[in-house]
């Protein structure tokens, strides 16, 4: 029998980054904080916390600190944080992702000259939360083609338009297609990360061939989620299990092919664990 990994699986750039630069900072004994859970993965975030990194839930936290450092996480924050810290003189350590970066640089430049922003994402999400903090002048988020429909630039004002790292390529384009029907004078700006759709595909590609599949990753991400409802279609023997703990697999003999795929939130050494235990069990 084989186990074979998806080709692109767990961590993505600007997450790994993120986690790598919190165990840096832990090295140098500073009281470390970070704004929000650094990854969505209860195992990372007690290893962490065992560790001593502390996680500061909410903007009215962060301002009853008084000292400490605080990592900011890949999804970025608003600026008014930024402010926040430096006010108070706190250290920041910026981990936000790159990709995650340019995006608030294209909507701070977009509100000066005088555009309205649109962000195509889910407006509770905290990277969209983050970037809506970066508009210096009017700003709306819009999830779903049929808000799309319904949306009337304010004082027929040029738009720009950027989307939330982790949207649907396909919905962005048709969104931005309703946009050029209605005749709005828009600059749209395609800000889509491709590391949850090379997952996405590289999964259904493994699944396709595989008997038995596993997705490794938190209850509550939902790229794991995503992930798991593509390997079903592909594969009906697909198993979602968030450590090795909920694997109790009874494998019959015909199987040939078991493929492992792992949410953006599922560190290296989980993948690693569950691979190996398959590889030795049967
Ligand atoms: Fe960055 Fe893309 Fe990950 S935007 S945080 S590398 S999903």
């Amino acid at each position: 029998m084989e186990t074979r990994l998806a080709e692109c699986l767990g961590f993505c750039f600007g997450v790994r980054r993120a986690v790598d630069t919190v165990y840096e900072q832990i090295k140098t004994g500073k009281t470390i904080y970070t704004y929000g859970a650094i990854v969505n993965n209860e195992e990372v975030v007690r290893e962490l916390s065992g560790l001593g990194v502390k996680v500061i839930e909410s903007k009215e936290e962060l301002e009853k600190l008084d000292r400490g450092s605080v990592i900011i996480r890949a999804h970025g924050v608003p600026e008014e944080i930024y402010r926040i810290l430096e006010e108070k003189g706190l250290e920041c350590i910026d981990a936000t992702c790159p990709f995650v970066k340019r995006i608030h640089k294209i909507v701070q430049q977009a509100g000066s000259d005088g555009n309205h922003v649109v962000i195509i994402g889910n407006a509770g999400h905290p990277e969209v939360e983050g970037i809506v903090g970066w508009c210096s002048g009017g700003v709306t988020v819009l999830e779903e083609p049929e808000d799309a429909e319904k949306f009337v630039p304010p004082h027929g004002e040029k738009l720009c338009v950027v989307s939330q790292t982790t949207y649907n390529y396909n919905k962005f384009h048709y969104i931005v297609e309703i946009f050029e029907k209605k005749g709005y004078n828009s600059t749209v700006v395609n800000t889509i990360c491709n590391a949850t759709e090379e997952r996405q595909r590289s999964a259904r590609a493994l699944a396709a061939e595989a008997d038995v599949m596993i997705v490794i990753g938190g209850r509550h991400s939902s790229n794991t989620r995503k992930l798991y409802d593509i390997c079903r279609e592909e594969c009906a023997e697909t198993y979602f299990i968030q450590t090795l703990d909920d694997l109790h697999l009874e494998l019959p003999k015909a199987v040939r092919l078991v493929g492992i795929t792992a949410g953006a939130s599922t560190p290296n050494k989980l993948i690693e664990e569950v691979q190996n235990y398959v590889r030795i069990n049967f």
